[in-house]
């Protein structure tokens, strides 16, 4: 099953990203949306980003151009016709996603790969709703695209073997390192940073600082960026919904922590509303 024409749905932060590292590998890259404006706006999102390669001195402005020669824009999901590979990047809606592969099974050619960049819906569930979920699969890649090294990959109960080698290679050929997980609630890398969060709002409740729980994660353990930090970041809303969805999934031991219940319901939820378990200056 060889790979040359990659086909996107959705020009948003994800898809965006993954028409730019798609079309600097070399693919033939058609980025969709529901409107023009928001392919518009996510061209431009790629078109600065290369910028910034240029600016470094990193890439030159031919192979800018070049890359951006390989990526069309389209409102028309027909236009995946052609497409080896599907990546669907739509917001983290099942029922959305579900319809759009169903649009898919009928437009695209009977081999071609359709993959979610699902953060945590389950795969077989997508795939079951189709007429050959053996070419489902989950491509999770991490935020920002062209910057993080990691790509999760999910094969369904049903994925067939050919659709996850195949997935593989494109991975490879994006220079990113894939890593398979299996097709349970938030996969490897959202259940882990969740488990990792909801203990950080337990050393709170237990009377430790968040700057000393945030410090002791990133000078201790390495990590980039604190849990609380990313919580603030991430949102508590958006963090409470998952952990909530894993709560489903796997009992207890993800039930969200008390604390984070009480900033969702009075409103602390991060940078978003200036204040979670750190200020920040009015927007
Ligand atoms: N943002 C992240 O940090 C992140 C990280 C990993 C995975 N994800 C997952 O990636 C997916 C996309 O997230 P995002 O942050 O890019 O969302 P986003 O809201 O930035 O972008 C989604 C885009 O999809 C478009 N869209 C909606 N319906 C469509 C349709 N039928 N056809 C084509 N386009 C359609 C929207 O107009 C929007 O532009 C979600 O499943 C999300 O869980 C997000």
């Amino acid at each position: 099953m060889a790979i040359s024409k990659v086909f996107v749905i959705g020009a948003g932060t994800m898809g965006n990203g993954i028409a730019q590292v798609s079309a600097q590998a070399g693919y033939s890259v058609t980025m969709s949306d529901i409107k023009d404006e928001f392919v518009k706006k996510g061209m431009d999102t790629i078109s600065k980003s290369l910028d910034r390669g240029v600016k470094k001195g990193t890439m030159q402005e031919s192979e800018k151009a070049a890359i951006l020669a390989r990526i069309k824009g389209t409102i028309d999901m027909k236009d995946a016709k052609d497409a080896d590979l599907v990546i669907e990047a739509a917001p983290e809606i099942l029922e959305l996603k579900k319809s759009i592969f169903k649009q898919l099974d009928e437009i695209c050619k009977p081999d071609a790969i359709l993959a979610t960049n699902t953060s945590s819906l389950p795969i077989g569930e997508i795939a079951n709703s189709i007429k050959n979920p053996g070419r489902v699969i989950g491509i999770h890649f991490m935020n920002p695209v062209p910057v993080m090294k990691g790509v999760e990959i999910i094969p369904g109960r049903k994925t067939s073997e050919a659709t996850l080698v195949a997935s593989k290679e494109y991975i490879k050929k994006i220079g990113k390192e894939s890593c398979e997980a299996r097709d349970y609630a938030g996969f490897i890398v959202s259940r882990l940073v969740d488990a990792l969060m909801n203990e950080a709002f337990y050393c709170v409740m237990d009377g430790n600082k968040p700057e000393e729980v945030d410090k002791a994660v990133k000078f201790c353990l390495n990590h980039p960026m604190g849990p609380l930090e990313l919580c603030d970041l991430a949102g508590a809303d958006v963090v409470m919904h998952g952990l909530e969805t894993m709560y489903k999934e796997f009992g207890e031991r993800l039930m969200p922590a008390p604390l984070l219940k009480n900033m969702v319901r009075s409103g602390d939820l991060g940078r978003k509303t200036n204040r979670g378990f750190y200020n920040y200056p009015q927007k």
